[in-house]
């Protein structure tokens, strides 16, 4: 019993701490998820049954029809909430296949929604239409929400995030950059950062994160696994800025029709839904 842990190296021993970190952030993301998640319902439910009542007292088609329209687009957010639960907790394998990075990025906000307003963080994005990456959409989760927190740590006042997505055509990868106007980071630490166990906070804020010092180490790593890159840049005083570098999917040669034609959304919902306040 246990005995097993005598025999690891100091650096085995990091690398099964740093897979317990994995599978704990993914269960504080899932948490996370779930009080967002019961909140967001709450005010669909609001809305559902605001827009019921209306429908029913007024008699006109012209207000029923709104009525009905408000009710499918309250219901239609509620749909999307539940399918990033339940893809969530479904894609629990380290299986890589083409994911839409737009969507991903929305999927994370939703789950920071509460959080970011909260510390008054304004998140901008700006996601051109790029082709699918080929990576594990749970691992890069992580990989965005450790930057996403990073940043919102790095601006204790409030401010502004700004996350893009682009498409690098000459390189044939997706680029997903999460900048912040914190902070930033003074020259001598910045080739610490993604160092285990580096870390420059004084333990966990009152959200209850950070100051582990493997958030960036375990974001390598996975980057690193998907054949891509990440890379820093900052100005003390102004922000960081993180760049992912990811690699595009490729489809299989123009013979044939497509074999990683895009998943259908159950009940037909696009993935465009904003992010509302
Ligand atoms: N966006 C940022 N702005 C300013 N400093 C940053 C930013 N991102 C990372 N850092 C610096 O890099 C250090 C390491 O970051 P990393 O995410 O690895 O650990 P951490 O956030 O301290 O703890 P955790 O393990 O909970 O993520 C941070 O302590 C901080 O000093
Ligand atoms: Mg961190």
């Amino acid at each position: 019993m246990g005995g097993v842990h005598h025999e690891l190296s100091p650096q085995q021993q990091i690398e099964a701490l740093k897979e317990q970190l994995a599978h704990a952030q993914k269960l504080t993301a899932l948490g996370e998820l779930v009080g967002t998640t019961t909140h967001e319902f709450n005010n669909i439910l609001m809305t559902i049954i605001n827009y019921a009542k209306l429908g029913m007292r007024h008699r006109d088609n012209p207000t029923r029809e709104k009525a009905f329209e408000k009710i499918l687009a309250a219901s239609n957010r509620a749909a999307r909430i539940t399918n990033s639960v339940l893809g969530m907790a479904r894609n629990r394998g380290a299986d890589r296949e083409p994911t839409d990075l737009a969507r991903l990025v929305d999927d994370t906000l939703l789950l920071l929604e509460r959080e970011m307003n909260k510390y008054r963080i304004r998140v901008e994005k700006q996601l051109a239409a790029v082709p699918e990456a080929m990576v594990n959409g749970n691992q890069i989760q992580q990989v965005l929400l450790n930057l996403l927190i990073n940043a919102r740590q790095s601006m204790p006042s409030g401010g502004r995030l700004l996350i893009k997505l682009g498409h690098n055509a000459e390189e044939n990868v997706v680029e997903l950059v999460v900048r912040d106007y914190g902070t930033g980071i003074p020259a001598d630490q910045l080739p610490h950062i993604f160092e285990s166990f580096y870390t420059t906070k004084k333990g966990p804020d009152a959200s209850g994160k950070g100051g582990t010092g493997l958030g960036l180490s375990m974001c390598r790593d996975i980057i690193e696994a998907h054949q891509g890159r990440i890379r820093v840049d900052s100005t003390v005083g102004r922000g960081t800025a993180f760049t992912l570098k990811l690699p595009v999917a490729v489809k299989p040669a123009a013979a044939g029709p497509s074999v990683v034609a895009p998943v259908a959304t159950p009940l037909g919902i696009p993935g465009q839904t904003p992010v509302g306040p």
